[in-house]
């Protein structure tokens, strides 16, 4: 591994002005026109904040250009030791030793969870520290006020890997696309359910049989709740809405359906209908608020978003005045988040003493009751057609030989609240996932 090591004040005047960078396993020195050291401290030495280690030994050389100064791992805080790693001596327990120490300018949390994340998170902002995070469930919930509180002290709260993991989709909608008006996002913001809904479309196999695999390979957690209820998206997508909308959307208000009724029938189904069922995190401009949703989705062919197999994430955008864009790539993993965490600490370091606005107003905004949202229906039922065309009136029907005893249909336009009406009087539905 390649590290950095901070060199004293006599080392940096010997060498004329000039930092020198010494590499760690082969001894040898760099010379570059390099003045200044920034320091970093790195909260949680898991997946994500050893990724940022890697990160930044990797591409040190070329970082350092960009940020125009040197820039060294201080700290990491764990409740871990990793005695015999390269890294031992930087290891503290305690996060008041980073919050203390003023040499600290920028502190990467990748802890996870929301405590003690926030307290951890806030005391380093309130010490006059820039911090980014990887952590969408204390961006999710806090974000509002850590942004707020980054404000006041003129420091920097960032957070580009909470969603999409290495694709850089909030600096996309903070900066790069803020002369529009985002009307719409419809987001593949999780590896692993796509993985399993791949993996499920390509083998034929059932949602066990994908779980299984999925955890095998390490795509999944043990519980893997979060992903598979939609609860990870959810949180993902009430982030972006927050951003595109400006004021805080709590994520208990999307209404949220994951993957785990999906089954290889359904599958037989989407691809009699040349279709594929994708976990979408939606948000729609409705008025003047946003209707937000995480569900099952079939995707015709010609959507941008049917071809994102595998862990990959994509963001799909639509702005007043841009028209269409999006952001592939990798959703998660740890180089790949770690790239975005570093990528925020790069930012951090060129706008020390500078506050970067984020319209990220605390006030919860009330989005759009999804029930009064309109769409196609497809679904799945023991009842005939006699009795669907009664109760539904016109319907597409789509059978599968391999069911010879249900029916399938798409239902025409509808608001959500009259499918539910008419599903009820129908009754016998096996399943109902929604076109896209
Ligand atoms: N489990 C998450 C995913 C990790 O699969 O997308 C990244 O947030």
């Amino acid at each position: 591994m390649v590290i950095a090591v901070g060199l004293n004040q006599q080392q940096i005047s010997l060498s004329g002005g000039q930092l020198l960078i010494y590499h760690i396993d082969s001894g040898k020195e760099n010379k570059g026109s390099i003045h200044k050291m920034i320091k970093i401290a790195v909260m949680g030495y898991g997946t994500i904040g050893s990724g940022v280690v890697k990160v930044i030994g990797t591409n040190q050389e070329s970082i350092c250009r960009k940020i125009g100064e040197g820039i060294e791992v201080k700290y990491i805080l764990d409740l871990r030791d990793f005695e015999g790693d390269p890294i031992q001596s930087k290891v503290v327990h305690d996060y008041q030793v980073i919050a203390e120490d003023p040499e600290v300018a920028i502190v990467v949390e990748s802890m996870g969870g929301v405590e003690p994340a926030h307290t951890f998170v806030k005391a380093m902002l309130l010490a006059g520290k820039s911090v980014t995070t990887s952590n969408k469930a204390l961006v999710a919930v806090h974000g509002a006020e850590l942004i707020a509180i980054a404000k006041e002290k003129n420091v920097n709260f960032m957070f580009e890997a909470s969603v999409g993991g290495g694709i850089p989709i909030i600096r996309a909608l903070n900066s790069c696309l803020t002369a529009d008006r985002i009307e719409e996002i419809n987001g593949i913001v999780n590896g692993t359910t796509n993985y399993m809904m791949t993996r499920m479309a390509q083998e034929g196999c059932d949602f066990d049989e994908a779980l299984k695999d999925a955890q095998e390979k390490g795509f999944a957690e043990k519980d893997p709740t979060a992903d598979i209820e939609g609860h990870d998206a959810g949180r993902k997508i009430a982030i972006l809405t927050s951003l595109i909308a400006g004021q805080q959307v709590d994520f208990e208000d999307v209404y949220t359906e994951g993957i785990s009724k999906i089954t290889a029938t359904d599958i037989l189904y989407a691809k009699k209908m040349g279709r594929a069922i994708k976990l979408l995190a939606t948000s729609r401009q409705v008025g003047d608020t946003y209707a937000v949703m995480v569900a099952p989705f079939l995707l015709p062919k010609d959507h941008p978003l049917y071809t994102v197999n595998g862990v990959f994430n994509a963001v799909f955008v639509r702005g007043n005045m841009l028209g269409d864009a999006m952001f592939y790539g990798s959703g998660a993993g740890s180089l790949p988040t770690a790239s975005a965490v570093v990528a925020d600490v790069v930012e951090l370091a060129k706008h020390i003493g500078r506050h970067i606005e984020i319209e990220w107003r605390p006030e919860k905004l009330a989005i759009a009751d999804y029930r009064q949202q309109t769409g196609r229906f497809f679904v799945r039922t023991t009842a005939d057609h006699a009795l669907i065309e009664k109760i539904f009136g016109e319907a597409e029907y789509i059978d599968v030989p391999e069911k010879p005893d249900e029916t399938g249909f798409i239902t025409a336009e509808m608001k959500e609240t009259d499918y539910e009406e008419k599903a009820e009087q129908l009754g016998n539905i096996i399943q109902m996932i929604r076109f896209h």
